[in-house]
C-alpha cells in the first residue's frame, strides 16, 4: 500500500469523551477502529453497540500488545494522561491525546523523552481550534487580513455547577483550570507564539467548594508574548452561562493593526472588520450536523473528525502534527505559570517554569528573535 494514503488503525482508551474520535474514525477513510478499552464492561458493550464495533477490551494493556493497532487515542481522565501516554509511546503506538495533555508538568521530561525512544508521534486534541469558526478565522489571520496582531482575546466559560459528565467532575475534583482554562489558553498560544509573563485573579465559586473542590474555578488572566503583543482569557466554571447571544460559550477575538475577527463556539457565528471590507458577520449553520453529530453541544464529534484527519497527513510525512507534544507541553507550562501567580500574587514568567520543570529546551529563542523582528520592523 502506498505509504501516502495509508488507512491507520487507532484503539481507543476511555468511552466517555471518547465517543466523538469513535464517530469521527469511523466517518474517514483514512481510519479504522481496531479495539475500544474502558474499565467498565457496560460502556464498552454499548459503545460496541452503537457504532458495531468488532473487539472491546477492560485491560489497557491488553490493547496495547496488539500489532494492528498503530495509533492510541487517550479520553481517560486528565490525571491519567501521562501514564497512559507513557505506555502507548514504550509499546511503540503514536498518540492522539484529548485536552489537557496533563495536568501539571511533573513528568514533562518524561515524556519528551519517551516520544524521542519511541520515533513515534503525539497530537494533542485540544479541540477547539479544530472548530468551523476558529478555522475560519485562522485562514483569515494566515493571509495577512488582521495585519500585524496587537491582542488575542479569548474565552471559555460552562456551567459546571453540577459537576460535569464524569464522576470526578461530579466531586469536585477537576481542576478547571487546566480542563477549561486550556481551552483559551491554548487559542491565544496558537496566534502569540511564546509567552512571556502571565498575571492573573480566581477564585472557587460556592458551587465549586459544594461539591469538595479545593482549587478556583472562576478565572481571570492576562499574558504578554515574548514580542509583546497582548493575550486575556477567561474562565467561569461555577456560574451559569450567558445567553448565548449576550456572550458565546467559546469566543476568540483577533485584533490586529488591519483588522479584527471574532470567532464563536457553539453558534457558528464569524465576525470580521478589516480595513477596506465592509464589516461581515456570516453564519454557518449548516455545519451543525457536521459538528454536532448527537444534538445539542455536549459532544463536537466534528472538531475530533477535523483533528483526526491532521494527525493522518501529519503521519504520512511522518511530520509533528499541531498541536503537537512539544506545543502541549508549552499551554501546560502556561497554565502552571497561572496557578503559580494565582498562589503568589504575582506575574510569573513562563520561562521560569520550564527551567524549573528542566524543560527549558523546549524555549525556542529563534522563533522569539523573528517575532520580536517583526514588531520592532
Ligand atoms: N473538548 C474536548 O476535547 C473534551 C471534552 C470533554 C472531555 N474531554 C477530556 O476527555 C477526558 C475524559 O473525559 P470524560 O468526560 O469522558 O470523563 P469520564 O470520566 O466520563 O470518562 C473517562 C472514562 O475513562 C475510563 N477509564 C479510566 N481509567 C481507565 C483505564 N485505566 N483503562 C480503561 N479505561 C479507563 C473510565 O471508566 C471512564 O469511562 C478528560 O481528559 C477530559 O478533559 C475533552
Amino acid at each position: 500500500m502506498n505509504k501516502k494514503t495509508q488507512c491507520y488503525r487507532i484503539g481507543v482508551l476511555g468511552l466517555g469523551e471518547g465517543r466523538s474520535i469513535l464517530s469521527a474514525a469511523l466517518l474517514s477513510d483514512r481510519w479504522e477502529v481496531a479495539c475500544i478499552c474502558d474499565l467498565d464492561a457496560e460502556l464498552c458493550r454499548q459503545r460496541q453497540q452503537e457504532f458495531s464495533i468488532a473487539e472491546y477490551t477492560t485491560s489497557y494493556a491488553e490493547m496495547l500488545q496488539r500489532e494492528d493497532i498503530d495509533v492510541i487515542g487517550i479520553f481517560t481522565p486528565d490525571p491519567m494522561h501521562t501514564e497512559h501516554i507513557l505506555m502507548a509511546f514504550s509499546a511503540g503506538k503514536h498518540v492522539v491525546c484529548t485536552k489537557p495533555l496533563v495536568d501539571n508538568l511533573e513528568r514533562g521530561c518524561e515524556l519528551l523523552a519517551a516520544q524521542r525512544g519511541s520515533g513515534k508521534q503525539l497530537l494533542v486534541g485540544n479541540s477547539t481550534r479544530f472548530f468551523h469558526t476558529l478555522q475560519r478565522q485562522r485562514r483569515d489571520f494566515e493571509r495577512g487580513a488582521n495585519g500585524q496582531l496587537v491582542s488575542c482575546e479569548a474565552h471559555y466559560n460552562g456551567d459546571k455547577r453540577k459537576g460535569s459528565a464524569g464522576a470526578r467532575g461530579k466531586n469536585g475534583e477537576v481542576n478547571w483550570l487546566y480542563s477549561g482554562l486550556g481551552h483559551p489558553v491554548d487559542l491565544v498560544y496558537w496566534y502569540l507564539g511564546e509567552i512571556e509573563e502571565v498575571y492573573g485573579y480566581g477564585l472557587l465559586s460556592q458551587a465549586g467548594a459544594r461539591l469538595g473542590s479545593k482549587v478556583p474555578d472562576c478565572f481571570h488572566f492576562v499574558l504578554k508574548s515574548k514580542a509583546g503583543v497582548l493575550g486575556r482569557v477567561t474562565g467561569m466554571y461555577g456560574t451559569p452561562l450567558a445567553h448565548p447571544k449576550a456572550s458565546p460559550t467559546t469566543e476568540c477575538m483577533l485584533r490586529g493593526n488591519d483588522g479584527i475577527s471574532t470567532a464563536t463556539f457553539p453558534r457558528f457565528d464569524y465576525f470580521t472588520a478589516f480595513d477596506g471590507q465592509e464589516p461581515t458577520c456570516e453564519t454557518h449553520v449548516d455545519s451543525s450536523g457536521y459538528y454536532f453529530r448527537w444534538g445539542g453541544s455536549k459532544y463536537h464529534a466534528g472538531e475530533f473528525q477535523n483533528y483526526l484527519e491532521h494527525f493522518a497527513y501529519s503521519l504520512d510525512s511522518d511530520s509533528p502534527p499541531e498541536p503537537s507534544l512539544v506545543n502541549g507541553l508549552y499551554v501546560v507550562a502556561i497554565l502552571e505559570a497561572m496557578e503559580r501567580s494565582l498562589n503568589g500574587g504575582i506575574p510569573v514568567r513562563v520561562d521560569q517554569i520550564l527551567k524549573d520543570r528542566g524543560l527549558e529546551e523546549i524555549i525556542d529563542d529563534r522563533m522569539t528573535c523573528d517575532e520580536l523582528c517583526q514588531v520592532t520592523t
